[in-house]
């Protein structure tokens, strides 16, 4: 059992408004979601189509949303920001990880580390419109160096953030190699605003290991690995695999007909399909032999068929 906080990671293109609905409809586990990030725009008015992903009465029951905003214009924050205190949002998150190059060579995601002032202004702004304790951030370990984060902490602390989640991978790394634990750990000690570990929590003896060594971090954000099992939340909070397959089945006729429900059509609807089978199709121990046969479905039918073909069992 534990009393951690668990939040699901945002996963643009993933964890969006349907995965959130279907999880909470058949799942638990989860505290909390960090909605996937929209981007500041120009002009004072934000238009509504925006933000339909975060529209509040659509969202599921019982599992708060925060949203999380992209961008480095401190002005066009507030912009946003505001617009969505206007939906009812109280808390809302900064994205300082997005690592794609064209985002963080233009200053935004992973990109807002570099510029000291710029990234002082946002948090700046973030806070004052937000009031104390309703404004974060998420971030990653630097750009090409791991050590950019550890020299622009002094600043992150100057401000009352909700918290500071830590994604310890350098943007250069993208989602490879290994997350550093021991830069984490550096973070760690001299953080003294709430702290969220994120990254690679797979399983439960993930989560265990990573418990283990980091006995004063109480927050965790799990995006792949939730995506990958839809149990793993439940299970770390029992202590114990709670994988069921009727239950896995019924989730998964639930985020099915969700997607087909909101795509235009049978295209649409297997690029979420395999978006979403290619972090679960690992799951299962005929998952190389699945994924090769759902990737190159071309209808809905096809796609279904192939999953009624190969009988699951997990890895
Ligand atoms: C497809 C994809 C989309 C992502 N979208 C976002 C996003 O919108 N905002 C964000 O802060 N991080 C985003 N991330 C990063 C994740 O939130 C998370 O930090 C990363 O996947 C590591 O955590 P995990 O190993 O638990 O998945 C994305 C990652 C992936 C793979």
């Amino acid at each position: 059992m534990t009393n951690a906080t668990i939040s699901l990671a945002p996963l643009r293109g993933v964890t969006g408004l349907r995965f959130r609905q279907a999880f909470q409809a058949h799942m638990s586990g989860l505290d909390l979601a960090v909605a996937p990030f929209i981007a500041t725009v120009q002009g004072d008015r934000v238009k509504p189509e925006i933000l339909r992903g975060i529209e509040p009465s659509v969202q599921p029951k019982g599992l708060p949303l925060i949203p999380q905003v992209i961008g480095k214009d401190a002005r066009q924050l507030r912009v946003m920001l505001r617009a969505m205190k206007e939906l009812g949002y109280t808390q809302v998150d900064l994205n300082s990880g997005c690592p794609w190059p064209f985002v963080a060579k233009k200053g935004r995601g992973a990109g807002l580390l570099r510029d000291e002032a710029n990234l002082a202004a946002m948090l700046e702004a973030g806070c004052e419109e937000l009031g104390e304790g309703n404004f974060s951030i998420k971030v990653r370990l630097g750009i090409e160096e791991k050590t950019l984060l550890a020299k622009r902490l002094p600043i992150l602390l100057r401000y009352p953030l909700r918290e500071i989640c830590v994604h310890p991978r350098t943007a250069k790394q993208m989602y490879e190699g290994t997350v550093d634990l021991d830069a984490f750990e550096r973070i760690c000690e001299a953080c003294t605003l709430p702290l969220t570990y994120n990254g690679d929590i797979r399983t439960l003896e993930d989560y265990q290991m990573l418990s283990a060594r980091f006995p004063t971090v109480s927050r965790w954000m799990i995006g792949r690995g939730i995506v990958a099992n839809p149990f793993l939340a439940e299970s770390i909070r029992a202590g114990k695999d709670t994988r069921d397959m009727a239950r896995f089945q019924a989730w998964h006729a639930d985020i099915l007909a969700r997607y087909a429900e909101n795509a235009p059509g049978d295209h649409a609807l297997l690029g979420h399909l395999k978006e979403l089978w290619s972090y679960l199709a690992p799951t299962f121990k005929q998952g190389d032999q699945l994924w090769n046969s759902l990737k190159i479905t071309r209808t809905r039918d096809e796609f279904e068929r192939v999953l009624r073909l190969v009988p699951l069992q997990w890895r």
